[in-house]
């Protein structure tokens, strides 16, 4: 931070806190990821209108590079839980590799896979990958309901931002029908297999993106935990601020 932005800190940017929020702004404050869910399925009609609230998202040149598929098969989901799972523990051992029996083998594998992947093998996920590897969490949490996100690769510009305000109205608009959701990045690790894609029927263009667990939540997860404050450059008449 520049002398200026600290200066202008100390002169007393607060961060502005209102307590009046409106209903949209509660959905969006008070949405938590939901890792519990009872068992009782969500209705068909309300995941109909979820994935409704999905295709209304905006996107680049209004492509829509979207397509989902909804699975409410526990089978499906268990055996989909069980190959993430498999597919960590393989990843384990190269990315462990100061205690892999790999040796500099797998410290080279390691190496080489962070230099191409350096945000999937920031150490959040590697975290993650290890303690899905070792059954300590669980890959989509239980949901009676799961909500697969396919993009199109064709789609301008990047279609993963689409992706991503899709996916967003979806967790938004369930979570204010009082639903949970759980965003799944570890369905990637399925992209690649033939088995899942003929089985899922996902051909060209599209590709597994991202899995939403949805369900009832256990408990009550929600509520609004802080989240980092940020110093926002402000330019405005000639002049400079910086607020919280
Ligand atoms: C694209 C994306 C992928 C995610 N993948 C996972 C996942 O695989 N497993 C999981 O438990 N949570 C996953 N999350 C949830 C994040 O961990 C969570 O949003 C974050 O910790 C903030 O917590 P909150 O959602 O309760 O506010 C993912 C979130 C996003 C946006």
């Amino acid at each position: 931070m520049s002398a200026m932005e600290e200066k202008e800190l100390e002169k007393g940017a607060e961060p502005s806190v209102d307590d009046d929020w409106n209903p949209v702004e509660k959905v969006i404050l008070e949405r938590r990821s939901v890792r519990y869910y009872k068992p009782k399925q969500v209705p068909e009609n309300l995941v109909r209108r979820i994935l409704e609230a999905g295709r209304f998202a905006p996107s680049a040149g209004n492509y829509q590079p979207w397509r989902f598929i909804v699975i409410r098969d526990r089978d499906i989901i268990d055996a989909m839980e069980r190959d993430i799972r498999m597919m960590c523990k393989m990843l384990k051992p190269i990315l462990a590799w100061e205690s892999s029996p790999l040796g500099p083998v797998a410290k080279l594998m390691s190496k080489t896979l962070t230099w191409f992947l350096p945000n999937k093998l920031h150490h959040e996920p590697y975290g993650a990958i290890n303690a899905i590897a070792d059954g300590e969490v669980g890959v989509f949490h239980g949901p009676p309901t799961l909500i697969l996100l396919l993009m199109d690769k064709r789609g301008a510009g990047k279609p993963q931002v689409d992706l991503g305000c899709c996916g967003q109205n979806i967790v938004l608009t369930a979570h204010s029908h009082g639903l949970g959701t759980c965003w799944v990045g570890f369905v990637e690790l399925l992209r690649q297999n033939p088995i899942w894609k003929k089985r899922l029927g996902i051909e060209y263009p599209y590709e597994l993106c991202e899995g939403i667990s949805l369900g009832y939540p256990v408990g009550k997860p929600d509520g609004m935990i802080a989240r980092e404050a940020y110093h926002t450059r402000w330019f405005e008449n000639g002049t400079m601020k910086v607020v919280v």
